[in-house]
């Protein structure tokens, strides 16, 4: 049974790298909206960091002076592997499973980070039954993740409209989400055991950081040949949707930006 949209993805060891190289580099310009919302949240004690990935969440929970441990868990043995070889504190450990069935008692955690995972998920509902199983009374959990229409480009790159519906119904084919962020709220609620619950709305753009364009708006040469194969786009079209990026990059104060929900709320069971 399918159960997370990563189920989906055979990977090569290239793939990998590859994918884990831009996960520590989109990290790279969110650390400070990671370490504001784990502070905020007063996130402390022994930490869950879900869907942890290569580590890098995990290493800047770890680096927070209230938490006293860490324990990054991903169902990928191959992100397990890596982020245990890149391990930079001895407060971290790492344990490969799922979230659905996760290996720890009742009540294990006072609190649980998870980072772009709910997005993947088909079943969010019973994930965050399992987190609130493990984490404590009065512990806290905090979810952070996308929500596609928090994504500004200005001046309008061509076809970017359509390549971002395409993908969100893409990714809904496989089991994603890429609305989650606004939706986390409305599942804490239901879960009625979850109290004094907040939404930081967290935005990274260009104006902070003018590289992290040239990292979002670059389509892989695979993407494209993916819209190309599948008659998405003609060539002429991903031609001109190239040059359009190309226009953007090179214009000083073109303007691009992601959004992502931070929710958080306390356990009362
Ligand atoms: C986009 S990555 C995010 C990694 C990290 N949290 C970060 O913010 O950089 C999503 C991670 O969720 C993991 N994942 C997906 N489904 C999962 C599941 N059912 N149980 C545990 N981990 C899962 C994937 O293996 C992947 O490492």
């Amino acid at each position: 049974m399918i159960k997370s949209s990563y189920d989906l993805r055979s990977k090569t060891y290239d793939e990998h790298m590859k994918q884990i190289k831009e996960l520590e580099k989109v990290i790279s310009f969110e650390k400070e909206n990671v370490e504001f919302c784990i502070k905020n949240a007063e996130m402390r004690g022994c930490c869950l960091d879900l869907g942890c990935g290569p580590g890098t969440t995990t290493d800047i929970i770890a680096m927070l002076n209230n938490i006293e441990r860490v324990i990054g868990v991903d169902y990928d043995k191959n992100f397990i592997k890596y982020a245990n070889s890149m391990k930079k504190s001895n407060k971290i450990c790492y344990v490969n499973a799922d979230c659905y069935d996760l290996p720890f008692p009742d009540d294990y955690f006072d609190s649980c980070y998870a980072r772009y995972l709910f997005q993947h998920l088909k079943y969010p509902e019973k994930a965050l039954d399992e987190i609130i199983r493990v984490v404590k009374n009065h512990g806290v959990i905090g979810i952070h993740d996308i929500d596609y229409d928090l994504v500004i480009h200005a001046p309008k790159v061509k076809y970017s409209d359509r390549i971002k519906k395409i993908n969100t119904r893409l990714k809904a084919y496989y089991g994603s989400d890429m609305h989650i962020g606004r939706k986390i709220e409305q599942l804490y609620y239901k879960t009625n055991k979850l109290k004094r619950i907040r939404v930081f709305k967290t935005v990274t753009n260009s104006v902070d950081y003018p590289e992290f364009k040239e990292l979002f708006c670059n389509m892989s040469n695979g993407d494209l040949d993916f819209l190309l194969r599948n008659g998405l786009f003609t060539s002429h079209e991903l031609h001109e949707h190239v040059e359009s990026v190309k226009a953007f990059l090179n214009m000083p104060d073109s303007f691009y930006q992601i959004g992502n929900y931070f929710t958080y709320g306390e356990v009362f069971k």
